[in-house]
C-alpha cells in the first residue's frame, strides 16, 4: 500500500524483511512486494524511486460490486478515477479501481485480493497495517473529503492539528497532520499484544535499530507506539492495543497537544527534532503527477530473500 524509497534500496527492503517482521513474497525489477502475519496478500509495496512519496494507498472493499460502487461515486463527486475497476495483472491480483485525492495521492480500492496462509505466531512480527499518517496542507478538506468519498469516520482530533479516521472497529486506519506540504507522516505496524510490542522493539535493538520515539502510549487511540527511521528515511511505527471503537456510542473528542497526552507512559518524552525532521518529510507531489517508473539513479532493487532468523 505504500512506496516510497530512493537508494538505499536494497538495505530498505532488507530492513523490512529482517528486523521489522515483514516476508517478501514476491518482487520486479523495480518493486518488492512484502506481507504482514495477516491474510493480506501484503501490506507494503517498496518502488524503487528518486524520492519518498507515497504511491498509493490502499482500501479493502468486501465484493467487486462495492468495488464499482465506490467508484461510480466518487466519481460522481467530481474526483479523477485513473484507474477504472477492473481485475488487474498485479501481484495479489484482485479487482480494483484508482482514484486521486484532493493532493493528488492515489487511493486504490480494491476487492477479491488473493488470500495467503496466515504466517506461524510464535514470533512477534505485525499482523497487518494499523494506520498511515499523511502530512496535509488542509486538515478540514481532508476530512470533509475521507468522509465522503469513502465513509470513513471522525474518532478523534488533535486540537486543530492532527485528526484520526475510522473504517472499522480500530480508532484510526488513517490520520491526518497539518502540515506545510503533504507528504506521508508514518505508517504503523500492529503487532498482537503489549509483550509482542516489546519483543519487536528488542529485535529491532539487538539489530542495530533504536527507537527514534518511544517507547510510550498515545492519548487518542491509547495505542502503544515505538516510532524508526527507516534507511530511506521514513518513519514506521511499531504499534499495539489500539482502542477499539464502538459504533453505537462513540464521541468525537478533541485532545489537547500536551506531553502527558501525547505519551500515557510519560517514557517517551517528546519527539526529537530528528524524528519530527523525518515525519515532516519532503513535499510530495502525488505518484501520478511524476513519472518515477524508471528513476534515474535509483538502480533496481536488488533483493536478497530474507537471511535473518529470530
Ligand atoms: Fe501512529
Amino acid at each position: 500500500m505504500l512506496a516510497c524509497g530512493p537508494p538505499p534500496s536494497r538495505s530498505r527492503c532488507n530492513f523490512y524483511s529482517g528486523p521489522w517482521g515483514l516476508e517478501l513474497v514476491e518482487r520486479t525489477d523495480t518493486t518488492a512486494y512484502l506481507r504482514a502475519s495477516g491474510p493480506e496478500h501484503h501490506v507494503l509495496e517498496l518502488h524503487a524511486s528518486a524520492q519518498n512519496g507515497l504511491h498509493h494507498l490502499g482500501f479493502a472493499a468486501a465484493t467487486p460490486q462495492e468495488v464499482d460502487d465506490c467508484a461510480a461515486w466518487v466519481r460522481a463527486e467530481g474526483a479523477q478515477v485513473v484507474e477504472d475497476p477492473r481485475r488487474g495483472d498485479r501481484p495479489g491480483g484482485g479487482y480494483a479501481f484508482r482514484f486521486l485525492d484532493f493532493e493528488n495521492r492515489v487511493i486504490e480500492v480494491s476487492a477479491e485480493v488473493f488470500a495467503v496462509p496466515e504466517r506461524e505466531r510464535s514470533n512477534p512480527v505485525p499482523r497487518k497495517v494499523a494506520h498511515c499518517v499523511l502530512n496535509t496542507v488542509d486538515i478540514d478538506t481532508a476530512v470533509a473529503s475521507y468522509t465522503r468519498l469513502l465513509g470513513l469516520r471522525v474518532s478523534d482530533w488533535s486540537e486543530h492539528k492532527m485528526v484520526f479516521l475510522r473504517s472499522n472497529a480500530d480508532h484510526h486506519v488513517i490520520a491526518f497532520n497539518q502540515h506545510d506540504w503533504a507528504g506521508p507522516n508514518h505508517v504503523a505496524y500492529e503487532v498482537s499484544s503489549l509483550d509482542a510490542f516489546m519483543r519487536s522493539m528488542g529485535r529491532l535493538k539487538v539489530s542495530g535499530h533504536e527507537t527514534s520515539w518511544g517507547p510510550g502510549r498515545h492519548g487518542p487511540g491509547d495505542n502503544a507506539f515505538a516510532y524508526y527511521i527507516d534507511p530511506a528515511g521514513l518513519v514506521p511505527e511499531v504499534t499495539a492495543e489500539v482502542m477499539q471503537i464502538d459504533e453505537e456510542t462513540w464521541m468525537p473528542r478533541v485532545w489537547r497537544r500536551t506531553p502527558e497526552l501525547s505519551d500515557l507512559f510519560r517514557t517517551a518524552g517528546p519527539p526529537t527534532p530528528r524524528m519530527r525532521k523525518h515525519m515532516g518529510g519532503v513535499a510530495d507531489p502525488g505518484w501520478a503527477a511524476v513519472d518515477r517508473a524508471e528513476p534515474r539513479d535509483a538502480g533496481p532493487l536488488l533483493i536478497p530473500m530474507p537471511d535473518v532468523t529470530y
